[in-house]
């Protein structure tokens, strides 16, 4: 229970399903593929980085934007992906995870009373930023199976306090890229009423199947108004290391950076070092095209689990998680099917209405997610085989 000296804008942000879900893998042994992270290793070239890093004596603290060869390796792999030419002094900051980036960008650019549109399901970080910035935010539902959005309903959103659009593509947890022609309409309506655009790409190396990955930043005039974020952490398997950063115009990094002086200061230097070895190396290796197709089979071995035991998954273009359709199973909500697959079946799943502000709106689905070694996937079949088609739930 929260202190009741906490302040009131915390009401509702004190231990999150997700924490829950996670006690009760551990207390019921369960197989987790509710947390979204890898619990297989990074790549050795990063790893072997990170210590050289250390042992070289790179342990102080870094410029609070970041050290040079890491931004110079972000605005060069900006440059390659989009063509753009980025400057690494003012256009490129380096936070602690992508989250920081995101809490900063937020608090820099929301004042109390100010809005942030976001499309629901979020990831629960952005509602909390926005409360702690005394902003409020207000959803936008993207419904199945496309999980696309009413461009009426997103009008309607927007309104005179509307400070910034949170935008995540590749999407967690619905693994939707938005499509060119979705971002125009996002991107006409941030120029028409001067609101920034905060792009959580976390996700962007990990798309399937003819899906695309395109940041709003490269549309017509967005460049001026978008920080895109993004982190080590999905792309390079190493969450734990939380280096996140932000590309975008320099009037915009200089808000963020206010901010993120303050927050964490600077990032952990040697990881720094190994992130920008990383972003040099990755390329040369093939490494992002053998992540991506080795996230395509580890996607096929779970679906076909799930679908095998009656859970029937929606198409994913991006991200690591697959929705599964629980309503044939008996329960009212998708945290009651959670608890019970959890602690029952021993398999820990996340409930989708946990990212939405009204959970009333969510459709029955449960959360897996797929960064997971083969053996963990195997251990979970084993166990979702136990499900019975009509366990009839509470
Ligand atoms: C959409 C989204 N944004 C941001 C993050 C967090 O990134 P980081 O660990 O770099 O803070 C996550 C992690 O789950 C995520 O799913």
């Amino acid at each position: 229970m929260m202190d009741g000296r906490a302040h009131p804008r915390l009401r509702g942000f004190g231990t999150s399903v997700f924490t829950e879900m996670s006690r009760l893998a551990i207390e019921h042994g369960a197989v987790n593929l509710g947390q979204g992270f890898p619990d297989f290793e990074g790549p050795d070239f990063v790893k072997e980085a990170a210590k050289a890093a250390i042992d070289s004596g790179r342990n102080q603290y870094a410029p609070s934007h970041g050290v040079p060869r890491l931004r110079a390796a972000i605005a060069a792999s900006w440059t390659q992906d989009t063509g753009r030419e980025v400057d690494p002094e003012s256009e490129v900051t380096v936070t602690s995870g992508a989250t920081e980036a995101l809490f900063d960008a937020v608090q820099a650019f929301l004042g109390p009373g100010d809005e942030v549109v976001a499309f629901e399901p979020f990831y629960d970080a952005y509602p909390a930023a926005a409360a702690l910035a005394g902003g409020r935010l207000r959803p936008v539902t993207l419904r199945p199976p496309g999980w696309s959005f009413d461009p009426e309903e997103l009008v309607a959103a927007f309104g005179p306090r509307t400070r910034v659009l949170l935008l995540n593509t590749p999407h967690n947890p619905t693994g939707k890229v938005f499509r060119r022609d979705e971002l125009s309409v996002i991107a006409d309506l941030c120029r028409e009423r001067d609101v920034v655009v905060l792009s959580d790409e976390v996700y962007d190396r990990i798309v399937f199947e003819g899906a695309v990955h395109v940041s709003p930043a490269t549309l017509p005039g967005m460049w001026d108004r978008t920080l895109v974020i993004n982190s080590t952490g999905k792309t390079f398997s190493l969450t734990g290391w939380k280096v996140g950063y932000a590309v975008g115009p320099a009037p915009l990094q200089t808000a963020l950076r206010a901010v993120h002086q303050f927050v964490t200061f600077a990032t952990a230097t040697p990881f720094q070092e190994a992130f920008a070895t990383a972003l040099e190396v990755a390329p040369g290796l093939g490494y992002y095209d053998r992540l991506r197709e080795e996230y395509t089979a580890r996607r096929e071995r779970l679906r076909t689990v799930l679908e095998e035991v009656g859970l029937r998954t929606l198409p994913v273009a991006g991200a690591y998680f697959l929705l599964a359709e629980v309503a044939g199973h008996g329960f009212r909500d998708d945290v009651a099917f959670c608890r019970y697959l959890t602690t029952e079946v021993g398999v820990a799943a996340v409930p989708p209405s946990a990212f939405y502000a009204d959970p009333n709106l969510a459709p029955l689905l449960a959360r897996f997610c797929f960064a997971k070694k083969t053996e963990t996937l195997r251990k979970a079949a084993e166990r979702l085989r136990r499900l019975p088609p009509q366990p009839g739930g509470v």
